[in-house]
This record gives structure tokens, C-alpha cells and sequence, in this order.
């Protein structure tokens, strides 16, 4: 049995719910899941998505994909090109570079950029002048929002002093850690050596600087992974004093990401010592101040994302979890993902045809999706769950009439109480809400085995 206190609330957890529970499925960064996407959309669907989105004239959120890192880290399941051979980011910011000005040119210039991530692979990887002249293209392009949140995500290894100058110079105000775990044992078998000394000097780095918020990464259900080492490393990262910390669901996908055959499945965490672990942390961070927010993150008390939970104003999208709700969303870059007036398209996912794609004439978009009424619907009520762990619609059980046996079991096991319009999840609950989550996706197949463990 597994206790732990959550939202002020004490649960317990039997092995017989882990093991029921425990199983393939999507953590729901978008809804339908990328697999359900269509080949048959291409670059005229996206342009005329984002034409259309004009009329709505929504603020812009951008989002850029850098695919490098000098070396692939075992565990990794990003969409990543490793190589040392740093000449590989010059044919590709000339590529992105043309993709900024062909998305631009769709969009109306009176639309301000309020949300804006550098994500990857390691932003990083690129020289100081590299970034200096893809914010140069992107500039040149976009405007943006007073106040708006410029962030990048950073691996303390690689990531000097003058990179961190430079992009403090530019504008960025937030930055993201990659930690992942600080147990040496566990760094070995998930491919990535990282002290606590050099996050630590990466940190303070960005607090010199004043950026705004500092977001740190782990990641629970490594290799050799116990109880008692993630505690330890949770006390080093409450040293490191983030603002946010998110702590994903080790996502062991050895079918999609070959490389993460070389971890041993017999070194990897239980389904209920990973649940041991994360119930752990919930209560350290909890203890520490920090809000729990939605499937896997934590903000602290004063922190915009805190209050956007309270106020139910917060949003969910590919980078996670978000205050910024109504923007339109385009990823630029390979695999990059953008989701406009109720469509998601995604880029080529292999980077040469990415960078042969001509941008004057074209955009890289390879699939897609328009979504219906139905998915609407269905893609508001799993945003609802993940965002405010509450959807409440008039004649809910009209509209999900086939759903209600599930929900019941759901409500059976406390996942879930039931109300006259809808359905609330419980503290218990909150520690399963993909699997809550997926009785309302039209689109999954039982038995399907392609997505990572629930628990
Ligand atoms: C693009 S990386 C972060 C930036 C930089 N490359 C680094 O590693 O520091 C994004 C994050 O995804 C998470 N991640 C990567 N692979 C994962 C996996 N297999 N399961 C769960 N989370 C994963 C890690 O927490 C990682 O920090
Ligand atoms: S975790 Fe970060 S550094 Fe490691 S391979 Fe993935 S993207 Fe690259």
C-alpha cells in the first residue's frame, strides 16, 4: 500500500489499482494523439489554417525546434540528431531561417508573439552568433508582447556564461534545466553524467541574470532508480530553489527510440515503486511550497502558473502546461508542431527533408489534422481534466452515453465522483488521469501497445 497526502487529502493506493491501472497510453499533449494524424494533410491545409486564423487575430505563440546534442542520453525519447560535428546547425538555421519569413508572410503582422520557447535536441548547441542571428531572422519577422514569456530550454552541461549573457541580452526570461535525476548509478544506466555542481553553476548563472523563472526537469521510473536515491536528489534540487520543477513519467518506448534498448528492463522501477516515488515527491514539493499542478508539474506558491490553476485559466499544449490559453501555436523547425484555429500540422521529421524543402515557395508540413465537433468536444474535456481536474457541461451524460460504464468503474475505484454534469477527480485520481483521460478518447484501440505506461 502507498500513502501519501494530496491537495490536503490522504489516499492510499493498493497494488490491485496499479496493476488494473498500469498500462499503455497517451499523456495527452494534444488531443487526437499525433498517431491519428493524417499524411493527407500537407503545407496548403496548414497555409489556409493560418489564413483563416487571422480573422480571429488570436496572439501568436512560437515555438522553435533545435534537433542537436552533441550525444544521445540513453533515456531520451525527444526528437533529437546527435553529432558533434557543429557544422550541422548552419544549413539548418538557413532552413529555419526560411521557414520564419514563408509562416511570417501567412500571418498578420498586427498578431504579437505573447508565448516563445526554444525547445529541442539543445538549443544550446548553437554558438552564441547562431543565436544571435535566428533571433535576428525571427525578429525581423514577429513582434512581440510586452510581456511576453521568451523561454529556452538548457542543459547545464553545455550551456556556457556567454550563452546565457547573450540570451538574457536578447530578451529570454525563463529558462528550463534538464536534470532528470542526480544519483550517479542512475545517471550510468540513463546515458548522462550530470553534477549537482554544474546544474548548480547553471542556476545561479540564470539568477544573476534576473531571469524571471527557472524550470528544473526530472524524471521518475529511471534505471535503477530507487525510493531513496530520488529522495535524495529531490532534496538537492529543493537546494537549487526552482520556481517550477516538472517530473515525468520515465517514457520507455525502446519500439519508437532504438537507442533505449540498451536499458535493461530488469533495472527499471516497478509500476508501484514508480508510484512510490512520484507520491514521494508530490508530498516533499508540496511540503516545500510548491502547488501541484495538473498530471506532473510544480509551481510555487506566488507563481503565475499556481494561480492560473486557482483561476482556471490554465492551458495544456505540446510544451506542457501554460498560462498563455487563447494563442495560436506555430512550431517551426524539424518534427516541430503547430496547432492553429483547431487543426494540428506537424513538419518533416527527417532532417534532410526538412532543410530541401523550398520555404519561398512552401512549408514543411507532412500531416495533420482538422479537428471535427467531436474531437472539439472531446479535445476540451481531457484539457479540462488535465488542466482543472474538472469538467462540468450541460448534458454530459448525453453526450458521453457510452462512456458512462467506464466513468462508473472510474467512480467505483474513488478515481472519480460523478455529478449531474460532469465528473470531478479525486486526490486519488489525480495520480491516474491519463488513464482517466483516455475513456474519452474516440480514437485508442484496446490493447494498443505504442505509447509508454500509464504507471
Ligand atoms: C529537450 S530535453 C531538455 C533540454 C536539454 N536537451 C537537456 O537535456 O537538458 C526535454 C526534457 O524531456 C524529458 N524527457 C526526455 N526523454 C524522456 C523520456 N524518455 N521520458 C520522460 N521524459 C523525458 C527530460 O526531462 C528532458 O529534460
Ligand atoms: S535529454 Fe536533452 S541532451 Fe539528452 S539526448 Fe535528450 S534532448 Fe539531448
Amino acid at each position: 500500500m502507498i500513502k501519501a497526502t494530496i491537495d490536503g487529502q490522504a489516499v492510499t493506493v493498493s497494488p490491485q489499482l496499479i496493476e488494473k491501472y498500469s498500462r499503455p497510453g497517451p499523456r495527452y499533449t494534444s488531443y487526437p494523439t499525433a498517431p491519428n494524424w493524417s499524411k493527407n494533410f500537407g503545407p496548403e491545409d496548414f497555409a489556409a489554417q493560418l489564413a483563416k486564423s487571422n480573422a480571429a487575430g488570436r496572439p501568436l505563440s512560437l515555438y522553435f525546434h533545435i534537433p542537436f546534442c552533441d550525444e544521445r542520453c540513453t533515456f531520451c525519447a525527444c526528437s533529437v540528431v546527435a553529432t558533434r560535428r557543429h557544422e550541422v546547425a548552419e544549413p539548418y538555421l538557413t532552413a529555419l531561417s526560411g521557414e520564419i519569413g514563408r509562416a511570417a508572410s501567412l500571418v498578420d503582422s498586427s498578431r504579437r508573439v505573447s508565448q516563445f520557447h526554444w525547445g529541442g535536441g539543445t538549443p544550446t548547441y548553437l554558438s552564441c552568433e547562431q543565436i544571435e542571428k535566428l533571433w535576428g531572422a525571427i525578429a525581423r519577422h514577429f513582434s512581440f508582447a510586452d510581456n511576453a514569456e521568451i523561454s529556452i530550454e538548457i542543459d547545464p552541461r553545455v550551456t556556457s556564461a556567454e550563452q546565457l549573457k547573450t540570451l538574457r541580452g536578447l530578451g529570454f526570461n525563463r529558462t528550463s534545466l534538464g536534470v532528470q535525476d542526480f544519483n550517479p548509478d542512475v545517471q550510468r544506466e540513463a546515458g548522462r553524467i550530470q553534477s549537482f555542481e554544474e546544474t548548480k553553476k547553471a542556476v545561479d548563472g540564470c539568477r544573476e541574470l534576473k531571469f524571471q523563472s527557472v524550470n528544473i526537469d526530472l524524471v521518475y521510473g529511471l534505471p535503477r532508480q530507487t525510493p531513496k536515491s530520488f529522495e535524495k536528489t529531490l532534496e538537492q534540487v529543493l537546494e537549487l530553489n526552482p520556481d517550477r520543477i516538472a517530473l515525468f513519467n520515465f517514457a520507455f518506448v525502446p519500439w519508437m527510440h532504438a537507442h533505449q534498448r540498451k536499458i535493461s528492463e530488469r533495472d527499471l522501477p516497478s509500476g508501484e515503486t514508480k508510484l512510490e516515488m512520484f507520491c514521494g515527491a508530490i508530498e516533499v514539493f508540496q511540503d516545500a511550497g510548491f502547488t501541484f499542478i495538473g498530471l506532473d508539474h510544480f509551481a510555487k506558491a506566488g507563481d503565475e502558473l499556481t494561480r492560473a490553476q486557482r483561476d482556471k485559466t490554465m492551458y495544456r499544449n505540446f510544451q506542457g502546461y501554460t498560462t498563455q490559453a487563447d494563442c495560436d501555436l506555430i512550431g517551426m523547425g524539424v518534427t516541430a508542431i503547430s496547432s492553429v484555429d483547431g487543426s494540428f500540422a506537424q513538419n518533416a521529421k527527417k532532417l534532410k527533408d526538412y532543410e530541401e524543402t523550398d520555404f519561398e515557395k512552401t512549408l514543411a508540413t507532412r500531416a495533420g489534422l482538422k479537428l471535427s465537433t467531436d474531437d472539439l468536444l472531446r479535445q476540451m474535456v481531457i484539457r479540462e481534466l488535465f488542466c482543472h481536474q474538472q469538467v462540468q457541461l450541460e448534458n454530459f451524460f448525453a453526450l458521453f452515453e457510452k462512456e458512462r460504464p467506464s466513468l462508473e468503474t472510474l467512480a467505483q475505484d474513488g478515481l472519480v465522483e460523478l455529478e449531474t454534469n460532469g465528473l470531478r477527480v479525486t486526490p486519488l485520481g489525480r495520480l491516474f488521469l491519463r488513464n482517466i483521460g483516455m475513456v474519452f478518447d474516440a480514437y485508442l484501440k484496446p490493447g494498443e501497445g505504442k505509447f509508454s505506461r500509464t504507471v
